[in-house]
């Protein structure tokens, strides 16, 4: 390779980055430290979104079997945060109905000791 083109190939990449993560063509990390999880002001908004928008069809007043029981103890607070940000079959995808706090709290709820459908 020509010594200009080892320069300007790592340059395009680094370039690159940040397109293909605001297209979501690279899965963007959403971590969960214990410490968001635990925090009470996260779980109480998630609580607050989770009465309003996910009980419609999870949980008790649901309609029955129109979604499935959740079984946050087999879950990971991040495949949480994906099924309501992208959806899944039945599942809707709520990225544009709640700003990214909003969905990270609805998983510190969902994930919480308090956690009830
Ligand atoms: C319109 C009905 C509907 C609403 C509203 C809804 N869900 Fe769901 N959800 C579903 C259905 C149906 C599935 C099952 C999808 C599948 O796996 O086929 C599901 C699956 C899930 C799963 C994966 C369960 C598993 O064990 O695989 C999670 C987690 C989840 N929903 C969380 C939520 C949260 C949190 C909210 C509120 C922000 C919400 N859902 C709102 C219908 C809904």
């Amino acid at each position: 390779m020509k010594w200009s083109l080892k320069l300007i190939v790592p340059i395009a990449l680094i370039g690159l980055a940040p397109m293909l993560y605001g297209s979501g063509v690279v899965a963007q990390e959403v971590r969960f430290s214990s410490e968001y999880l635990r925090d009470p002001a996260n779980i109480t908004l998630g609580k607050k979104l989770w009465f309003k928008r996910c009980t419609l069809c999870h949980g008790k007043e649901a309609y029955p079997g129109s979604a499935p029981k959740l079984r946050p103890a087999r879950y990971q607070p991040e495949f949480v945060y994906d099924r309501v940000t992208n959806g899944f079959r039945g599942m809707p995808a709520m990225k544009q109905d709640f700003s990214e706090e909003e969905r990270r709290a609805i998983v510190a709820y969902v994930m919480s000791q308090g956690f009830v459908e």
